[in-house]
């Protein structure tokens, strides 16, 4: 039940050996090791490789393919733009008719108040530019974040990125960052004051592991924000844009943010993030005028697919696809659960941000899938986790299919065959 793909010339296997040469050679890697996988295209929920091989992608690139590989309307806006201009100005020189249209549309579905957007490239930018907005406006030096958060790499998105090992080789960095355990009120209360900027928090941890907290963590987070005079920031850059069935993940509960970042599938499968808040909080980086610039966000054609993407997910009802083929997936993971007790400890997840817990080593398992001809991932923060963030235009027929190939998995492990 792989989508189908167009023909597409494939490579012989000494053309496919020599760009996996050249890439192990040429390109900077943070992962030692040659690549597995030349990919020649990818369409919807598969992936097809250089010689031949298809893959059901169980990963959309980390929660940026969400309405799917190549998604034929985002490709026609991407071409068309293309055709048009691409980069003409520093972000915000000209009125760019796209960078309206995209901001328009994820304002209108960010919830009250926050009408206005600063757009990026990434993730880690967005958040960069979060931080420093929140230090402006507040004037307060300091920041809370979380254990086992993640926001990026960048120093300041790095510096409220929880692991040591990645934060301590790269110190002195933003000097005031007080960690607390996630999910835990009474640790950030402790932990708020009125020297704190910002809190920095995801709505469910990606990198943790898809962790959801509890119905009131989000909500206290905001009590306690206000009672100290400091900002929310919530990080949507992995949950955001549909992934958890609805616009923002947060919107799962009654809290408002004062900022809001974003990236990954907000670009359609081409770099474009955002920042959102309030017009009173984005008026700091007018004082002084430049106090904060990009060159490349909020390019027009990152922005035109955007829109397209944007538009997919409200015309095709992708939301509710998200909500519905999200609790399918998770219900078939607890069947597996249920037969492989000793293997899988625990299924979570909204929507289509879904994660199961393994008793073993995740690597090799994710491994194993891959061999099969299914792509998952494991997370940063957690090393039992398997990721399970589909393209949110899969289809039931394509999880049976995942299913499938992960029961055959866990049962040559459990009978010793793996
Ligand atoms: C919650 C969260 N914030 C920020 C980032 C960083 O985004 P980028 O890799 O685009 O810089 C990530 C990336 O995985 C993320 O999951």
């Amino acid at each position: 039940m792989l989508s189908p793909l167009a023909p597409t010339p494939t490579m012989t296997q000494q053309e496919v050996e020599s760009y996996r040469d050249r890439f192990a050679a040429g390109l900077s890697q943070t992962v030692p090791g040659r690549k597995e996988i030349v990919v020649a295209q990818a369409r919807g929920c598969t992936l097809k490789t250089a010689d031949g091989r298809l893959y059901l992608d169980m990963t959309s690139g980390i929660a940026v393919a969400n309405v799917g590989h190549c998604h034929p309307r985002v490709v026609e806006a991407i071409t068309e733009q293309a055709k048009r201009y691409s980069h003409v100005n520093v972000y915000g020189r000209f009125a760019i008719p796209e960078q309206v249209e995209i901001v328009e549309r994820i304002t209108s579905v960010a919830g009250p108040g926050l009408t206005t957007a600063y757009l990026t490239s990434s993730g880690a930018e967005s958040n960069e530019g979060a931080l420093k907005l929140a230090r402006k406006f507040t004037g307060r030096p300091k920041f809370v974040a979380f254990q086992r958060s993640y926001h990026g790499r960048t120093f300041g998105a790095l510096s409220v990125s929880w692991r040591e090992e990645w934060r301590q080789p790269f110190e002195p960095l933003l000097p005031e960052v007080e960690f607390v355990p996630y999910d835990d009120l009474d640790a950030a209360a402790a932990a708020i004051d009125h020297r704190t900027a910002a809190v920095i928090v995801e709505p469910i941890q990606g990198e943790g592991g898809i962790r959801i907290p509890s119905d009131d963590f989000l909500p206290g987070l905001r009590s306690l924000c206000d009672a100290a005079g400091a900002l929310l920031v919530i990080d949507e850059v992995q949950g955001g844009f549909g992934r958890s069935g609805k616009w923002f993940a947060h919107q799962h509960w009654d809290v408002r943010p004062d900022i809001i970042t974003m990236a990954k599938a907000v670009g359609g499968g081409l770099p474009l993030g955002a920042i959102i808040s309030t017009p009173e909080i984005f008026a700091t980086f007018v004082d002084p005028p430049l106090s904060h610039l990009t060159t490349m966000g909020g390019n027009p054609v990152a922005c035109a697919a955007g829109i397209a993407a944007f538009d997919v997910i409200a015309s095709e009802g992708l939301l509710e696809h998200t909500e519905r083929t999200g609790a399918y997936l998770r219900e078939r993971l607890e069947s597996i659960r249920a037969q492989y007790p000793d293997l899988v400890a625990d299924v979570r997840g909204k929507g289509l941000w879904c994660a199961f817990e393994l008793t073993v080593e995740a690597q090799p398992v994710a491994n194993e899938l891959q061999e099969r001809g299914v792509l998952v991932g494991s997370v940063l923060n957690s090393a039992g986790t398997i990721r399970v963030t589909p393209p949110l235009v899969i289809s039931p027929a394509e999880i049976d299919v995942f299913v499938g190939v992960l029961r055959g998995v866990l049962e040559a492990i459990a009978s010793g065959a793996a």
